[in-house]
């Protein structure tokens, strides 16, 4: 049974990835410092895959406590690195945090880990910015950083892919695209702290009664329904890409030192479209109204997936409908903060 260390487990898309881990049989420990997670997310993962999950409270900036934990799990075979801090206003009030822990906490992971392991790193679409040429391929050049969180995973994308072949580490890189939607059991899903940044749990907690409506920002862009597209992918999906990355480090078949998938469906989606689609899927509205442009927003972005698919033999499965009831489901099930 491969054992895989899963840096920020605790988290979003790392909870549902120790998940789909386990259930495809591999032993799964977790690293977490808890800043943006809560220890009872393992309980929850325990209760889908009815499996135990060994957690450790770490930081992984923290290279003495970093190093502790590499000589005490000396039989690990890979590294899936999903901690990170992640919202892109805070990064632009507090820069040095995110190039300190996203940085910082991604170089000591590279010192500290034994360098034949492989790594599969949590990247972002963000990387490429705004692009005149849609959709969105993996061998574009990455546009200036909009946000101090946007220029980390370049940052941290550079570093992988000039450290890699130097180590002799096999590294893989993947493009999340817009990650929606919660385990289908509703026991774990995204827990956002405060007023969400983001379009879906925004428009759940508009829909729950949380929030009085929600703010369409922007519809005079220039898309069919002037509203802002992107390409949103079931968190599931997402997390097998990781099974799919792993499995083709662990079985030789990467060939090249560094490789970077788009992580997407394809498709995109309009705000105004998703709207809709959430209504349609769940019945229940979402009061909202058109306001201001957000600073720094893109205007499309959609993934061109076929890498993924022939490459990584990885494809998105979930519908939209599916995600966003899920979304729904976890809304109604979920902890309130
Ligand atoms: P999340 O905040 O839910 O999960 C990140 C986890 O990492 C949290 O549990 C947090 O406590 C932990 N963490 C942060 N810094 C740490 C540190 N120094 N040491 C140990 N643990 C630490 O975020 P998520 O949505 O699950 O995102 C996971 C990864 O995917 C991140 O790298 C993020 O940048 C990337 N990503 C996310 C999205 C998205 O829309 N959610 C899109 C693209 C990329
Ligand atoms: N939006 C609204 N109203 C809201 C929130 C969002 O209209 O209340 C719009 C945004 O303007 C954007 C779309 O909904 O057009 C999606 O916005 P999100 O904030 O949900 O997602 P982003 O595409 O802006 O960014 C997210 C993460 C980034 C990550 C990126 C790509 O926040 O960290 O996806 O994975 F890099």
């Amino acid at each position: 049974m491969p054992k895989i260390l899963v840096t920020g487990g605790l988290g979003y898309i790392g909870s549902h990835t120790c998940v789909v881990l386990q259930q495809a049989g591999y032993e799964v420990v977790v690293v977490d410092n808890l800043v943006n997670s809560k220890p009872e997310v393992a309980l929850q993962i325990e209760k889908i895959t009815q499996q135990p999950l060994a957690v450790e409270v770490v930081d992984i900036c923290d290279a003495h406590a970093l190093k502790g934990f590499f000589e005490q799990h000396s039989d690990l075979d890979g590294i899936i690195h999903f901690a990170a801090l992640k919202a892109v206003g805070e990064s632009l009030a507090q820069p040095e945090l995110y190039f300190n822990n996203n940085v910082g906490g991604m170089l000591q992971l590279l010192e500290q880990s034994p360098k034949q392991l492989p790594i599969v790193f949590s990247s972002s679409c963000t990387v490429y910015g705004q692009s005149e040429v849609l959709p969105l391929q993996e061998d574009f050049l990455f546009q200036k950083a909009e946000s101090p969180y946007g220029s980390t995973k370049q940052m941290c994308e550079d570093i992988l892919r000039f450290t890699a072949p130097k180590q002799q580490r096999k590294v893989i890189a993947l493009r999340y695209f817009n990650p929606i939607g919660a385990h289908p059991t509703a026991h774990i899903g995204e827990l956002p702290q405060g007023v969400p940044q983001n379009l879906v749990p925004y428009m759940t907690q508009t829909a729950a009664g949380k929030r009085p409506k929600l703010n369409v920002f922007g519809a005079t862009y220039n898309t069919p329904d002037g509203s802002c597209i992107r390409d949103y992918i079931h968190v599931m999906d997402v997390a097998q890409a990781h099974v799919k990355a792993i499995e083709r480090q662990l079985s030789q078949r990467q060939v090249e030192p560094y490789e970077a998938f788009n992580i997407g469906t394809g498709k995109g989606h309009s705000v105004l479209e998703l709207i809709h689609l959430f209504e349609k899927a769940t019945g229940v509205a979402v009061p909202h109204a058109i306001a201001a442009p957000r600073v720094g927003d893109v205007v499309a972005a959609y993934a061109d997936t076929q890498y993924a698919e022939t490459t990584l033999n990885w494809k998105a499965q979930y519908s939209i409908e599916q995600a966003l009831q899920d979304a729904w489901a976890w809304e109604k099930a979920a902890p309130n903060e």
